[in-house]
């Protein structure tokens, strides 16, 4: 019989292919898994059990609604990694400064994680897909001393493993070592997280374009003019595409990975450096989808090059198929600008 691999499996037997080659990375990932366990667990009863759908009624660092499964889900994150002594500083989405662990096994620990514990927040309450994402990179500073900012401030490029998990028909757990792209489907059944999607690659062209096309108005030239030339009928490159947006990045990019296609946050000129932060969502998401042979991009740079000033700084992102970025990224060196 078919004898289907966990992630539990499937970490132990590449634990030699992740940089270092130390159970500490595997300790690192089965926390998140564990965490991710348990968000899953909640979100499935958002709408029958009171404290998991609305808002708390305050704003986070980025001035957004924060939503209560916003907060539970971060805590729980935080909390995880902590348990497991490998991690000297966390930042994520939902709190305005690093988190910094000054007890000996915080100063001690390797790994920094940068978080989105919840992408997608305002699709909790209508039952659409949401997700969490995850970056992980070797600290800079010394062993034996509190983690430093710039740590954190660490280019994409740098990233030792990222992933994400998506709440979705099903929930999934994508991640990357820097060998490749595996996606592993749970089963709440048995609690288990099972090798579904091996080796996973995008389609080096597709035919969905994904953007939030009602703020049309604000985007610059180059955006404009590939907008368009999706939208033209050309039948030997299968235009006009599809246009698909859930308003949900990992939902959005997880079809990206499957189908193909290309994802779009620009900046405009009412989101100056566009919404999405580069951080914790656009550079683990850039690793995966280089990892997956694609391409991401601020249109001008690949996003894993761009080195980072601030926690929570924003790019715009332009991320998928290779061919459909590179035509993108065509019409931004058209530009004078
Ligand atoms: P978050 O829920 O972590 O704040 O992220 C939301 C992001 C991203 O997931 C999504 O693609 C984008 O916001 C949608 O923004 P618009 O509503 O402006 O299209
Ligand atoms: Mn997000
Ligand atoms: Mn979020």
């Amino acid at each position: 019989m078919y004898r289907l691999t966990t992630l539990g499996e499937f970490i132990i037997k590449n634990q030699a292919d992740f940089p270092y080659a130390k159970g500490e990375l595997s300790s690192l990932l089965s926390a998140i898994r564990l965490a991710a366990k348990v968000l899953n667990s909640q979100i499935n009863k958002a709408g029958l059990v009171d404290d998991i759908l609305g808002s708390i009624g305050e704003v986070n660092i980025q001035g957004e609604d924060q939503k209560k499964l916003d907060v539970y889900a971060n805590e729980l994150f935080v909390n995880a990694l902590k348990a497991r002594n490998q991690v000297c500083g966390i930042a994520s989405e939902e709190e305005e400064k690093t988190i910094i662990f000054e007890n000996e096994e915080g100063v001690n620990g390797k790994y920094i994680v940068l978080i989105d514990p919840i992408d997608g927040s305002s699709n909790i309450d209508v039952n659409v897909s949401i997700g969490t994402i995850f970056a992980i990179y070797r600290r800079l500073s010394p062993l034996g001393a509190p983690a430093t900012l710039n740590d954190f401030l660490q280019p994409g490029r740098n990233q030792v493993a990222a992933g994400y998990v998506i709440y979705g028909s099903s929930t999934m757990l994508v991640f990357s070592s820097g060998n490749g792209v595996n996606g592993f489907t749970y089963d709440p059944s048995v609690g288990v997280f099972y090798l579904s999607h091996p080796n996973m690659c995008i389609p080096k062209s597709g035919n969905i374009y994904s953007i939030n096309e009602g703020n049309y108005a604000f985007f610059s030239e180059p955006v404009k003019s590939y907008l368009d030339y999706c939208k033209r009928e050309d039948n030997t490159s299968h235009r006009p595409y599809s246009g698909r947006y859930i308003g949900s990045m990992i939902a959005d990019l997880h079809r990206t990975f499957l189908k193909g296609g290309i994802y779009m946050y620009p900046d405009s000129s009412i989101a100056l450096h566009g919404k999405l932060r580069l951080l914790y969502e656009c550079n683990p998401m850039a690793f995966l989808i280089e990892q997956a042979g694609g391409l991401a991009s601020n249109g001008r740079q690949a996003i894993l090059d761009i080195r980072p000033t601030e926690i929570h700084q924003r790019t715009p992102f332009y991320g998928g198929s290779e061919e459909m970025v590179t035509k993108l990224e065509s019409m931004f060196r058209m530009s004078v600008n």
